[in-house]
């Protein structure tokens, strides 16, 4: 039987928890479509700092190039937090990961769930049918760009070489040519030089994909058609933070931010796979997360590290079914209906994925 091995980097508050529930899941679909997971543990984020004093195990990198895939549940939490500019933070552990194993290229699928509808803060007629996919830029920009802190100021760096706005955009592309054949490339070109180097960008790649349209949007308008006419959006290919902010904004299309999962992808080696969540530390421990947004990392990960297309689907449908037959966990109960554990909400898609 195939066998894929799996770091497995559960990190803070939820991450346990939400992973757990994932394995589960891979487990149930190993069953069904024959193949099984070997699994790898890492320290990453605050248990790290904890244990170790660092916010990434010594050599975790290598260890995850040695794998399939990495799963990660969720890093940081209030216990870490500090304005000290020398202290370590447990998000410097995840940022390191993806610029160590050289992920550029995040993706976030935007999908509104039909039995959801009614639970998002957004009215229903306007997220109906909304499929979008948002190729966010992960090792470039402000978050590694030059910074520091001086005696009464602070400044962050957002540099981007050419070298590395080709590669998300022709990424973009690529995906975009494959999906509805439209993309938005999102910055702030009319004040930002690191946009209008973006743009050059954007049309440079354009040129070799005839068959895809190309639109810039400026991010400070696509913040407002996103909740406007998400519709509109077939591929968001945008920097670094643009991608962090607007993702978090186009999670509430499909009802909750515990829906939507990730792939962090990069030049050919080990991806990444992580809901797109934090470690809510204020439900911590207490059994009450959704596990759907790892659920569909996890998914992700079947998919596109494994080679295990159909059964990857087969996930995807079960959540949906899960959802269509009521299940709910608080984050997506409408009120007065029946609220799920986080080990109930996996039962339920297990069942579905059993059929
Ligand atoms: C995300 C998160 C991270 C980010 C944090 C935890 C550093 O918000 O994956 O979107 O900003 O990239
Ligand atoms: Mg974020």
């Amino acid at each position: 039987m195939t066998a894929y091995r799996v770091m497995v980097l559960a990190g803070d508050g939820v991450g346990p928890e939400i992973v757990a529930a994932a394995q589960r899941v891979l487990a149930a679909a190993g069953e069904r479509f024959g193949f099984a997971l070997a699994y790898e543990q890492g320290l990453l984020g605050g248990v790290a700092i904890d244990e170790l004093g660092v916010p990434m195990e010594d050599g975790l990198a290598a260890r995850c190039r040695a794998c399939d895939a990495v799963l990660l549940g969720a890093v940081g939490g209030p216990k870490w937090d500090t304005t000290e500019p020398g202290k370590p933070r447990p998000e410097q552990g995840l940022l390191g990961m993806r610029k160590e194993l050289e992920l550029f290229a995040n993706l976030r699928p935007v999908r509104s769930f039909a039995a959801l509808a009614a639970n998002s803060t957004i009215k229903p007629d306007v997220i109906a049918g909304v499929d979008i996919m948002v190729v966010r830029e992960l090792t470039g920009g402000l978050y590694f760009g030059k910074r520091e802190r001086l005696a009464d100021s602070a400044y962050d760096t957002m540099l981007y070489t050419d070298a590395e706005c080709d590669r998300l955009l022709e990424y973009a592309f690529g995906l975009a040519a494959g999906r509805r054949g439209l993309l938005h490339s999102v910055d702030k070109a009319n004040v930002l030089e690191s946009s209008r180097l973006w743009r050059a960008a954007a049309l440079r790649a354009a040129a070799g994909w005839p068959a895809v349209e190309l639109r810039h949007m400026l991010v400070d308008n696509c913040a407002m058609q996103l909740i406007r006419e998400p519709r509109q959006f077939d591929v968001i290919a945008t920097e670094n933070l643009f991608g962090d902010i607007l993702s978090d904004e186009a999670a509430m299309l499909t009802g909750s931010i515990g829906m939507l999962p990730s792939a962090s992808v990069g030049a050919g080696g080990v991806s990444l796979y992580e809901p797109i969540h934090g470690s809510a530390p204020d439900i911590a421990g207490r059994g009450v997360v959704n596990p759907c947004a790892t659920i569909l990392s996890a998914a992700m990960m079947l998919d596109l590290s494994c080679d295990q297309t159909a059964a990857a689907r087969a996930v995807e449908a079960a959540v949906e079914t899960a959802l269509t037959g009521g299940a709910r966990t608080a984050d997506i109960a409408a009120a007065g209906e029946p609220v799920l554990t986080t080990d109930e909400m996996t039962d339920r898609v297990i069942a579905a994925l059993q059929g």
